[in-house]
């Protein structure tokens, strides 16, 4: 199977290209490499396999003799390649992380482990179109989508924590520029154990209200701070982060119409790298017993975890620190709530690069591959 990688090098293509490795993909592929900038130059050689020299990642004749294209390459590209594949003809199959096509009817939003029965009924009716979900929607999924697909949830509600690796990799660089901003602008106070906190404070809030705080990327202050409203704004209110909440989740439990599940909430940006955590207001359709919702979650996929609803595990076990760089998904914080016994609290956090972005991608061409 020819696969051509577009946007491998970037921050999701990288990881992409690492857990590739990992799980040994590349020995099931012929792969070959596009590049936007540097076409004519030695490919990599990624699990070990040989490729023909980088190709421009605007040949369309050289793109349409693939199967695949996977691209991270982002949503410009998709939007200015892909019709143009189409309508010349390329029957290859499409899988990209943008949010371009996700919502197309001709599309699927692939998270295998939680709707891989909608993958494969699209395969069987010859869908070629297969994208990866917005990060926060695929983590709360692989969170608590099995009381979603027991027919348990009469709406959610999902309050975010979202990292700075979404908004992209300058991002993450500015977050930690404006750490050390802010500490190496207060060292002589920090450093003296005499001086006072108020002072500190003050001289922090100074540097973050100046002119040369590290914000290009932001626009605004995150260290020390957070940002209220991720993605463009919309017309009802909702940022397209927070749009999308419902939108997605809908489109990959494959409901519809008068099965759609309501999903709304404030999406936040925090001082974290590259996990998103969520805390989860979940309106229950009937009373289940807490146990059961944990044996229900803990049971739906491998790389769900139940964390204990304690102040240790919950430090330890529940958090960005804890979780980055891993597939785990822990989800913590699970009790019933004072509005009722069927009124659910939980928290989860996942890694935003990883089932939040290229794991769902490379696990898509596995199953094109088998
Ligand atoms: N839109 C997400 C964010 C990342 O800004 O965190 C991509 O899904």
């Amino acid at each position: 199977m020819k696969v051509g990688l577009v946007g491998w090098r970037g921050m999701v293509g990288s990881v992409l290209m690492q857990r590739m490795v990992e799980e040994n993909d590349f020995a099931h592929i012929e792969p070959f490499y596009f590049s936007t900038s540097n076409a004519g130059h030695t490919s990599p050689s990624f699990g070990g396999k040989t490729a023909p020299d980088l190709i421009s990642a605007h040949d369309l004749t050289s793109l349409k003799h693939m199967d695949v294209i996977l691209t991270c390459q982002g949503g410009d590209y998709t939007s200015e390649v892909f019709p143009k594949l189409r309508r010349d003809g390329w029957n290859g199959y499409w899988i990209d992380a943008a949010s371009t096509l996700r919502m197309e009817d001709d599309a699927v939003i692939v998270l295998d482990p939680v709707n891989l029965h909608v993958i494969k009924d699209a395969l069987n009716n010859g869908v070629k179109n297969f994208i990866g979900g917005n990060c926060t929607v695929s983590l709360m999924l692989m969170g608590i989508g099995a009381l979603y697909q027991e027919g348990l949830v009469e709406w959610v509600s999902a309050m975010t924590y979202q990292a700075a690796s979404g908004a992209g990799a300058q991002n993450m660089r500015e977050l930690i520029s404006g750490m050390g901003y802010l500490r190496d602008g207060v060292k002589p106070l920090l450093d003296n154990p005499a001086s006072a906190i108020l002072d500190i404070d003050r001289q922090v809030a100074e540097l973050q209200r100046g002119s040369g705080f590290p914000k290009a990327n932001f626009g605004v202050p995150l260290a020390g701070s957070l940002i209220p409203y991720i993605d463009k704004q919309l017309d009802n209110g909702q940022s397209k982060e927070e749009w999308k909440g419902q939108a997605e989740t809908n489109k990959i439990l494959g409901q519809t119409g008068a099965n759609i599940t309501p999903i709304d909430g404030l999406c936040v940006r925090i001082g974290a790298m590259r996990c998103h955590s969520q805390a989860l207001t979940i309106k229950l359709k009937k009373d289940v017993p807490l146990n059961d919702i944990e044996a229900l979650i803990r049971s739906s996929n491998e790389w769900v975890k139940v964390i204990p609803n304690e102040r240790e595990a919950s430090m330890q076990d529940l958090t960005p620190v804890a979780v980055t760089g891993t597939l785990s998904i822990p989800v913590g914080r699970l009790r019933k709530l004072n509005m009722g016994n069927d009124y659910l609290s939980a928290f989860t956090v996942g890694d935003q690069l990883l089932w939040g972005a290229a794991e769902p991608l490379r696990r898509m061409l596995r199953l094109l591959i088998e």
